[in-house]
């Protein structure tokens, strides 16, 4: 039955995770994969998700099914979280997913029911799983330029002049923050000019938000949706909870859709649950539960949020010392970029040689794009990183 399958491609990212764990040198350093390192190189549970998942041990008293959507309570506050505490939430619905990448496949499912016919416009270059996502749900997809790899910073006239040739009616995938793979995030400006471009063209924006409070704070990275939201009639959110609240193999996250009323909301949901009872029928429950206790206790709360803005503020320290260390290596001000760029992810200027000559002569990961987790920059290994790296340029 099998023979017949064409040899399958594995993902270069979840690949790049598997050698580097088989890889034995013991001064290895993982800038791969997409998850937060503290000081010693770990992957730590939160202190606030340790706590909350204890008292959901102690106080659960039944394992029963919830429903397609999930928990209803996790799903307000996921609705909290990324449109505000005053947001006007009777046009808003939320499904708990399986992490952000199930709430961008459901709601792809959705946009394929509801428009057949649209393409959903990428940026180029996006992640890389999104090619596959949508794609498996049908939807045919066009890029647009997003990055100038010379300047290391977004090409705005690009991307606009490229959308605005996007037919009526066409989904645009927009990342709410810290643009993976690039780190090059638009301004409050330009997201304003996209959201009116959106609005005169009726171009869908899908949101995929899967770093809230990695970036400038957890307010203001969804400051992008906030402001679409009071713009535009509908969209929907791909938001996790995987890295934010560090909760990756739990698969927690949400999908949301704003729609133009009450009744179409309404509409909206039916689907996606019946999108959702089709392929694995119901989310799991720890994660949501787990985060729903750390977003509505005060206490475990205000504790989340300090670790977060730890988490973030780490990451910053991590992209200056980077840069400084790279500008006074190199003599040249050409790595400055990194300290300026929001989130987990930044690209160096390399090509697939010298990516290889770092991972094979260094044990120096990184995805073959040139991609960096800023997380995984050794706070200690600094100086013989900034040294592996500028011997390969
Ligand atoms: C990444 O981009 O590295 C993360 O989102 C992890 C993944 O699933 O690819």
């Amino acid at each position: 039955m099998f023979e017949s399958l064409p040899e399958s491609k594995p993902d270069a990212i979840l690949q790049l995770m598997e050698t580097f764990r088989a890889d034995t040198r013991t001064n290895k350093i993982d800038l791969g994969v997409g998850v937060y390192k503290d000081a010693n190189g770990q992957t730590p549970v939160l202190t606030s998700v340790k706590k909350a998942e204890k008292i959901l041990l102690d106080t659960q008293d039944t394992k029963a099914y919830v429903g397609p959507v999930g928990s209803r309570p996790f799903c307000a506050a996921m609705i909290t979280q990324v449109f505000g505490a005053q947001a006007q939430t009777d046009r808003i619905r939320c499904a708990q997913s399986n992490g952000g990448t199930g709430a961008l496949r459901i709601l792809a499912d959705l946009i394929k029911a509801s428009k057949p016919n649209s393409a959903i416009w990428v940026s180029d270059p996006t992640w890389p799983n999104h090619i596959p996502v949508f794609k498996a749900a049908g939807i045919e997809m066009k890029t647009y330029p997003y990055y100038d790899a010379d300047n290391c910073s977004v090409d705005f006239d690009a991307m606009m002049s490229t959308l605005k040739q996007a037919n009526d009616g066409d989904v645009v995938l927009l990342h709410g923050c810290c643009h993976n793979p690039t780190g090059a995030d638009l301004s409050i400006e330009q997201w304003g000019d996209v959201a009116d471009m959106c609005a005169k063209k009726s171009l869908f924006p899908f949101f995929d938000l899967a770093y809230q409070g990695f970036g400038d704070g957890l307010e203001q990275d969804a400051a992008s949706v906030r402001l679409f939201a009071s713009k535009l009639p509908e969209l929907v959110v791909a938001a996790s909870c995987s890295k934010n609240l560090g909760l990756y193999r739990e698969r927690t996250g949400a999908a949301m859709i704003l729609a133009e009323n009450n009744t179409n909301a309404d509409k909206a949901l039916g689907q996606l649950s019946v999108v959702i009872r089709s392929n694995y029928s119901m989310p799991p429950d720890h994660g949501a539960n787990t985060t729903n206790l750390v977003l509505t206790d005060d206490a475990l709360n205000k504790e989340w949020r300090d670790e977060l803005e730890e988490m973030r503020l780490r990451m910053l320290r991590l992209r200056t010392a980077f840069a400084e260390g790279m500008r006074q290596r190199t003599n040249s001000d050409k790595f400055d970029y990194i300290a300026g760029q929001k989130g987990m992810f930044s690209r160096l200027p390399l090509n697939t040689q010298q990516i290889a000559t770092l991972r094979d002569d260094n044990g120096i990961y990184l995805v073959g794009d040139g991609r960096i987790n800023v997380a995984g920059l050794p706070e200690e290994g600094m100086d013989a990183l900034v040294e592996a790296i500028a011997s390969v340029l």
